[in-house]
């Protein structure tokens, strides 16, 4: 198999000398092409740090980051942004969408740049929302849509440019459980047939147990991995039980 994803001697640092927080301290990771790989670990780990670091928006203190075999952390502008657009997916945990646009602008944006013909941008809007169940919807703006709604448009751009890589940061945070087992399947449909490799955090082991490996991190280090091998359903008891080990967070140590 092939590396997709490869973190060495990833460091991320705050502040100051006097003032300094240390967020993410000597992380190595790897993820095979088509993998599909959950992070979880308490609030405040460093896992939205790592997804921004990850998504080039933010430069890591120390270490290296591989995508696809070239490292993001030592590449130029220009060409970072054609890389972002072409091989990337974002899914981040605040949205991100684009107050003025309508939610079809909005998730046909990633495709402006690119050579599809109109004809193959439509069907591929009408095709995601159609199961992303925002096909009503195209027509409005943000703020006149649901949380949960602005999550699925998220979801929506991030996935119409069909990118070798996903990164999602709580893509079912504001998704109703059904809503949420449809996008689920969906991912799992995209990660099986077209080997779209994914990146996912949650704190939601329901969510966690369609990955085929989960990475828990805590105070910004490796604290252990739970790898899949058979059900889902004992996957999840696995994932429940590595949250209570690892404690601090996490809707399952609440009982
Ligand atoms: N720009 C920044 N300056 C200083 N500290 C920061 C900055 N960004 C994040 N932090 C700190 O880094 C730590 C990790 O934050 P991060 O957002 O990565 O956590 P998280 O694991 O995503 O948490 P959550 O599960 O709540 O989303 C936190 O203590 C946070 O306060
Ligand atoms: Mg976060």
């Amino acid at each position: 198999m092939k590396k997709m994803i490869d973190v060495q001697h990833l460091s991320k640092s705050f502040g100051t000398r006097s003032n300094k927080v240390t967020v993410l301290n000597d992380l190595n990771f790897s993820v095979e092409k088509g993998e599909f790989v959950g992070i979880m670990g308490p609030s405040g780990a460093g896992k939205t740090t790592l997804m921004n670091i990850l998504s080039t928006i933010l430069l890591p203190t120390m270490g290296s980051v591989k995508i696809a075999g070239a490292d993001i952390t030592q590449m130029r502008e220009h060409r970072l942004t054609d890389f972002r657009r072409e091989k990337l997916g974002f899914i981040f945990q605040d949205f991100n969408l684009i107050d003025s646009l309508t939610v079809k602008d909005n998730i046909i944006l990633p495709l402006t740049v690119s050579k599809l013909s109109y004809d193959e941008m439509e069907e591929r809007v009408l095709r995601l929302t159609k199961i992303l169940k925002i096909e009503h919807i195209l027509a409005r703006y943000p703020e006149e849509i649901s949380i949960g709604q602005q999550q699925r448009t998220a979801a929506a751009r991030a996935l119409i440019s069909q990118p070798l890589v996903l990164f999602a940061d709580e893509p079912t945070g504001s998704l109703d459980s059904k809503a949420a087992t449809e996008f689920l399947n969906y991912l799992d449909e995209v990660n099986l047939h077209e080997e779209m490799t994914i990146l996912m955090v949650t704190h939601d082991p329901y969510t966690a147990s369609y990955c085929n490996r989960v990475l828990f991190i805590k105070d910004g280090r490796f604290f252990s991995e739970v790898v899949r091998r058979s059900s889902r359903k004992e996957f999840f008891e696995k994932v429940i039980d590595m949250q209570a080990t690892i404690g601090g967070g996490g809707k399952a140590n609440a009982d």
